[in-house]
């Protein structure tokens, strides 16, 4: 997968992008990162990016040119015969809520173009004319859209095939199948008084797979019950196309 980020601030990713799975996903040639800053678009002295609102108002909104420029200069790079397999996203507030499923749907894909912007807003034909996935990463307002884009790399990278050594299997971990994940231990198994589930220590393979299920189940329903309801409605779901068939 080639993943390209168009930013104002590329220093910002060298951190994210070069440490822990970001950084072995790439090492292992699963993905590669291309930074690519806006302002090398811009074409007036001043190396504007961004311009007042029409119709007044505070801040400033990212100008039209520099980023369309930006985007068909990189896109005629390396240029991907399948278009459906390619992807850009702009990051946003008002854009479509990032999950689970979103970053699962983003993995299958060969190219992604990230565009994160700063200041007040984007001028809106960026987004009628370069037709982007918007994206938002949480109903609150960032400073830019760098952190989402490292949030939506990050949550992508560890889903691609062979980006997680053995040991630390997505299999299981919160959201898989819907549900949160189980509560783990480690050693010492007593800690001020505090210890750990004897079944987890008791060798009985299928006994663990059991307790852990029922923990997901429980944890799921007691803290998520938006992820819970729309687990049973799966499960009904399911059961239905089985007594059909
Ligand atoms: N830019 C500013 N805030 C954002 C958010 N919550 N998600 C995505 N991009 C953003």
């Amino acid at each position: 997968m080639r993943i390209d980020i168009l930013t104002l601030f590329p220093e910002m990713f060298n951190a994210v992008l070069g440490t822990s799975i970001p950084k072995r996903a790439a090492q292992k040639g699963l993905v590669s990162y291309h930074l690519t800053n806006i302002r090398d678009f811009a074409t007036d002295a001043h190396k504007s990016v961004d311009d007042k609102p029409f119709g007044g108002g505070p801040g400033m909104v990212m100008m039209c040119q520099t980023l369309f420029d930006a985007v068909e200069s990189i896109e005629r790079q390396d240029a991907a015969p399948d278009k459906s397999r390619c992807v850009r996203v702009l990051l946003t507030p008002q854009g479509r809520l990032f999950d689970q499923s979103v970053a699962e749907e983003l993995a299958a894909k060969d190219r992604l173009l990230l565009i994160a912007g700063h200041y007040e807003g984007f001028d809106e034909r960026i987004s009628e004319g370069l037709k982007p996935m918007e994206i938002s990463i949480g109903d609150y307002i960032l400073s830019g859209g760098e952190l989402a884009a490292m949030v939506v790399v990050d949550a992508i990278v560890r889903l691609l095939p062979g980006a997680l050594g053995a040991e630390d299997g997505a299999a299981d971990e919160t959201f898989a199948g819907g549900l949160l994940e189980h509560p783990q231990y480690t050693r010492p198994r007593e800690f001020r008084g505090m210890a750990a589930p004897d079944v987890l220590l008791s060798g009985n393979h299928a006994e663990i797979a059991k307790w852990r299920l029922e923990q997901r189940l429980e944890r799921t329903q007691q803290r998520r019950p938006d992820l819970w309801k729309a687990y049973l409605t799966r499960l009904e779901a399911s059961r239905a196309d089985r007594c059909i068939e």
